[in-house]
């Protein structure tokens, strides 16, 4: 399927469409540190589409102190979205989920308020945790949260150095009912050879399912459209089983 992409020596034409659907990006406007404005937001929906995508399922962070979302400050601005895209004729599914920061707040939501989590696909429920460090809360949450019939996704687990010294853990997440999806933008070295490195490690012992662009803003945007122009991306990508045409 890839062949031609290997057989070239130039940078090849970017098609996405193998990836199908994006799952984790803050393309929402105005709700956490990703699109500001509608006219951004459309901008990059419009990109998503011409990069093959034919979903994508924006995940707003819903992070206690930082960014106080919740089902009532996101869905409004995902119904606008899905208005102005139409209005706009761009032909793109777009589905709303959440990114949950794994804290006292999001424990309290499992445990009290399972119903309102924004999930996508099978119970899908997309975490992150702080970088400095491991969230004392995380195995709570797993396992309240496979309790309840969900699979928690771990946003990026190849940006938390702090397992770095501990491999092992990883599979200790996995073992609890994870799945994980890595940046794909980690693959690039955009967050530093660490991280690259472990994302590759994580691929290599066949522990990724999900591959997202967790598309901020332009400079993502433009670093996304370089490095999905490269071999190596495909060659990185072709080795995971990835899950998001199944969603
Ligand atoms: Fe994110």
């Amino acid at each position: 399927m890839f062949d031609f992409l290997f057989n070239s020596s130039k940078s090849v034409e970017r098609d996405l469409s193998f990836i199908g659907v994006d799952m984790h990006s803050h393309l929402l406007p105005g709700l956490d540190d990703g699109a500001v404005t509608l006219e951004e937001s459309l901008h990059y929906f419009k990109l998503m589409k011409k990069w093959g995508y034919r979903k994508c399922i924006v995940t707003p962070h819903i992070f206690q102190g930082v960014y106080n979302n919740s089902p009532e400050t996101i869905l409004p601005v995902f119904k606008s979205i899905q208005a102005a895209l139409v209005n706009a004729g761009c032909d793109i599914q777009v589905e709303v989920a959440a990114e949950y920061m794994v804290d006292e707040s999001f424990i309290d939501t499992v445990l009290n308020q399972p119903k309102h989590l924004l999930s996508f696909g099978n119970k899908f429920v997309l975490i992150e945790m702080p970088f400095a460090a491991a969230s004392p809360y995380i195995e709570t949450a797993i396992f309240n949260l496979v309790l309840n019939g969900f699979t928690p996704i771990i946003a990026h687990p190849e940006r938390y150095s702090y397992y770095f010294q501990q491999p092992q853990y990883y599979h200790r997440l996995i073992e609890m009912g994870c799945l994980f999806q890595i940046n794909m933008l980690s693959l690039s070295g955009y967050y530093g050879k660490s991280v690259k490195k472990m994302a590759i490690n994580l691929i290599d012992q066949q522990l990724v399912s999900f591959i997202g662009t967790d598309m901020h803003h332009l400079s993502h945007c433009e670093a996304i459209k370089a490095f999905t122009k490269t071999k190596e991306f495909y060659k990185l990508s072709k080795r995971i089983d990835l899950k998001n045409n199944t969603l």
